[in-house]
């Protein structure tokens, strides 16, 4: 296809070759024509000092024979072959074609080989030399330059054998960071933040988060200003997966070292991580066998267990619903799920008065002891993120709004867990 508007270069560009050809032949038609100057003298009539005379004989047959096949093989090569402009050539040949055919070649060879590993969990093949094996050689060729040979990255790029994930480290969301890639980005803050003092007191609280070194009267002036990092690394500093946001409570910073410095600068100028897709470069099963390599390193975290999906399987009393209870708003939720019930704003009226008055709105969420532990708690996050945003749009300041950290209830309050409460205090 020509990436011109107009086909005028095509037209030049063909007709600059073709003449060129043509002009060739030309010149060795009539060169072939030219004949000796007289009969009896085969000379130019040149000469240099004193008898050094300038022959004209023709061409010699072979080479004028070489020079006409160069010139027919140009044309037929010409009508073959893409070459002529936009012509395409009869053979319709691409080099994008060719690749693709060898491609498919070298993974037609390999299949035998992953056919082995087909139905095989992301568990299964960690523990299979051989896919390991290949796991290797797919991640020294493509991922070491940026996660290191040995995964455990550097500064920017994460450490892949730790057991932080931005993003999630159960097999599926693994998966997902390799086939998608993912985009990490931290807006600069200082500003929302205020002065430069604040910045440096909301720093040392950071750093607290993880018991790093930290001044802790700093800290304790920084605590309040955690409210605009929270949307994202959460109220308590846990992170989110769902934005990559990491966890600050760790003592784990990817980008620069635990001090002051580094968290400084993280608000005033914020962050871009850019972790590319790799979707068209690898077949679905290398991809899993890579997922398996990755999640083998020894920071891979458990594909949740058969018994947490199970409670999404009983429909009955499974609508997500609202209710009031003594000034007390109790959302209750679909299991799995993270939607309000309708009827939130009616049931929110009083919460929204209150706050309107001066008062604060308290936002708590429960978790179920059942099923995966670090899963129930992303959920009863969402959850409250989900009421919190309801308020939100009801014009509450965010401001206004605390967040608690989920409560545990025991094993098996089903519908009872799923809730999450707002109250004014
Ligand atoms: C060009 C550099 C680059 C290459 C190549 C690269 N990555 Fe990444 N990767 C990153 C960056 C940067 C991030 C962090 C993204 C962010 O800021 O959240 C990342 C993040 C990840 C994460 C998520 C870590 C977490 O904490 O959740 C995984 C898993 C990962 N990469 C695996 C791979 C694998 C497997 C390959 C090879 C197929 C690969 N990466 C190749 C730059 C790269
Ligand atoms: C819009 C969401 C968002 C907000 C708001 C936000 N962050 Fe972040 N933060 C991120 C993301 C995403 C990253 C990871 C960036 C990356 O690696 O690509 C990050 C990274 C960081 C890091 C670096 C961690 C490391 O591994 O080195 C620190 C420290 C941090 N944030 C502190 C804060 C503080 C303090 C605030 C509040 C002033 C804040 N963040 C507000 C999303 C956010």
């Amino acid at each position: 296809m020509s990436d011109f508007t107009s086909n005028f270069w095509s037209v030049f560009i063909s007709g600059i070759t073709l003449v060129g050809i043509l002009g060739c032949l030309a010149l060795l038609w009539i060169s072939g024509k030219t004949k000796a100057m007289t009969d009896s003298d085969n000379t130019t009539g040149h000469v240099w000092d004193g008898d050094l005379r300038e022959m004209n004989n023709p061409l010699p047959r072979w080479w004028v024979g070489l020079f006409i096949i160069t010139c027919v093989f140009s044309l037929v090569y010409l009508y073959l072959y893409p070459g002529l402009g936009t012509y395409g050539g009869s053979l319709k040949w691409t080099q994008t074609d060719q690749f693709d055919k060898e491609v498919a070649r070298g993974n037609e060879q390999v299949a035998p080989i992953y056919a082995a590993f087909a139905g095989k969990s992301t568990e299964e093949l960690a523990k299979d030399p051989q896919a390991m094996a290949i796991g290797d050689r797919l991640f020294m060729n493509n991922c070491a330059q940026c996660h290191g040979s040995d995964a455990r990255g550097s500064k920017g790029f994460p450490n892949l054998t730790d057991k932080q994930w931005n993003w999630g480290g159960m097999p599926e969301q693994i998966h997902t960071t390799i086939v998608k890639g993912r985009t990490g980005m931290m807006t600069p803050m200082g500003a929302a933040v205020g002065s430069s003092d604040d910045v440096r007191n909301l720093a040392n609280y950071v750093l607290s988060l993880s018991n790093s070194p930290h001044d802790s009267v700093r800290a304790n002036l920084g605590r309040a200003k955690f409210v605009a990092c929270a949307a994202c690394h959460g109220p308590d500093g846990k992170g989110n997966q769902a934005l990559g946001a990491p966890n600050l409570t760790t003592g784990v910073f990817t980008h620069g070292p635990g001090v002051e410095s580094h968290i400084v600068t993280m608000i005033n100028d914020g962050k871009t991580g850019v972790m590319p897709a790799w979707e068209s470069k690898f077949t679905p099963e290398q991809m899993n066998v890579l997922t398996a390599y990755v999640w083998g390193r020894g920071g891979g975290v458990p594909a949740p267990t058969a018994a947490a999906p199970a409670a999404a399987a009983t429909p009955a009393a499974d609508a997500a619903s609202v209710a009031v209870d003594n000034g007390t708003v109790k959302f209750y939720f679909a299991s799995g799920k993270s939607d309000v019930a309708s009827g939130a704003d009616k049931a929110l009226a009083d919460i929204v008065a209150g706050v309107k008055e001066g008062k604060m709105a308290v936002v708590s969420g429960f978790v179920d002891s059942t099923g995966n532990a670090a899963q129930n708690e992303e959920l009863a996050k969402q959850r409250a993120f989900a009421v919190r945003d309801q308020l939100k749009a009801l014009g509450v300041a965010e401001d206004k709004i605390e967040l608690k950290k989920p409560e545990n209830l025991d094993a098996g309050a089903g519908a009872q867990a799923r809730r999450v409460e707002v109250r004014l205090s």
